[in-house]
């Protein structure tokens, strides 16, 4: 096939970027974050590149975790949703998984069998998503214990980690502090913004994510490398009146006579429908704006600056330049929002 269409993969980039992460957090141990297929770069390719750097990997789903054992990883894995079922558990036990326990219910899936099995424990600090109340953590714990599990480790998740200082982040920290100064047990709160801000208290481990591809959380960019390139290429040219629009609904007017490139990649490919005009897109090395709604199968970009531009020019929706950020930031979306929702139509290829 020859539809330029495709993501490609830097795996060079990932491990660049989890060698960073790593120094940032350390002495914390590094669990690296590869959920929802490693935020749409492949796990079972990004977790190859990461072992020996990796202590271990984090996963939502037990079907994510048993995905990996079959590729022959081998690192411990947190399944960061839990159990569903008692069923969930035997998988657990089964593939040798970390499963976290983050409500009284699941503690009915747990028998006194399954107590070698280290059990991480959340705790609601103030997200109010999962977790258990601080007030609930001592009867919980003892609960625990009389099951005969002793291997447990206390975490949290912070709601708003990008802004240390608001008032959810704050309440957030005191509640931590106050639960792990009570309880001396080995811990994990960080993520990758507050890996990236150092400003929230050191805990044995840190799960980060977002930041291992590149993606940044922080106002004062890290010397992350993009690890995804979606990547395609100019098929059709035109040059339009001033007056005329362009695309569904015809939301862009140009102001000009215009050249208008239309580049061979679509929200079925994974580029986001909102995007507005203006979005940044690199034809050639440069920088155009998008114009026009963008279709299924293809984008519109004004390229009358750009004389250079020709059928089969190279374009880049996201990468170096713009990167994933610049895109999510023109869409009203998130980065992650972008790369874990790649569709299976856009190949990936891995360099
Ligand atoms: C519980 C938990 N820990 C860690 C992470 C990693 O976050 P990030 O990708 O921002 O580093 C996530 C991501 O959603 C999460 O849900």
């Amino acid at each position: 096939m020859s539809r330029p269409t495709l993501l490609s993969i830097d795996l060079d980039a990932l491990v660049h970027n989890a060698k960073l992460c790593q120094s940032l957090a350390a002495p914390s141990r590094f669990m690296a974050v590869i959920k929802a297929d490693a935020y749409g770069h492949g796990a079972v390719p990004c977790a190859r590149a990461l072992r020996g750097i990796a202590d271990a990997f984090a996963v939502a789903l037990v079907e994510e975790a048993v995905e990996l054992r079959a590729a022959g990883i081998s690192e411990p894995i947190l399944v960061m949703e839990g159990l569903f079922s008692a069923d969930d558990m035997r998988h657990i036990v089964e593939h040798k998984l970390w499963p976290v326990i983050h409500s009284r219910h699941q503690l009915d899936y747990l028998s006194p069998e399954h107590h070698g099995t280290p059990l991480w424990l959340k705790i609601d600090t103030g997200m109010h998503r999962l977790g258990i109340e601080p007030e609930k953590l001592p009867q919980m714990l003892s609960r625990i214990r009389e099951l005969g599990f002793s291997d447990i480790t206390l975490m949290s998740h912070l709601g708003d980690a990008e802004n240390p200082d608001t008032a959810l982040s704050q309440r957030q920290i005191d509640a931590w502090q106050n639960i792990t100064g009570q309880h001396s047990s080995v811990t994990s709160l960080c993520n990758s913004a507050a890996v990236a801000q150092r400003s929230v208290p050191e805990s044995s481990w840190v799960r980060a994510g977002y930041m291992l591809y590149g993606g940044q959380t922080t106002p004062n960019p890290l010397p992350l490398k993009p690890v995804m390139s979606f990547q395609s290429a100019v098929m059709a040219l035109r040059t339009i009146a001033a007056g005329e629009t362009v695309g569904y609904g015809g939301r862009w007017c140009a102001q000009r006579p215009s050249v208008i490139a239309t580049v061979a990649a679509g929200y079925a490919d994974g580029y986001p429908r909102s995007a507005e005009d203006g979005t940044p897109v690199n034809i050639g090395g440069e920088i155009a704006p998008l114009v026009g709604r963008v279709s299924m199968d293809m984008v519109t970009v004004d390229v009358t600056d750009l004389p250079g531009v020709k059928i089969g020019t190279p374009a880049l929706l996201w990468g170096a330049s713009p990167t994933i950020d610049d895109v999510a930031n023109r869409a009203g979306t998130i980065g992650y929002e972008l790369t874990a929702r790649m569709p299976p139509r856009t190949p990936r290829t891995y360099g």
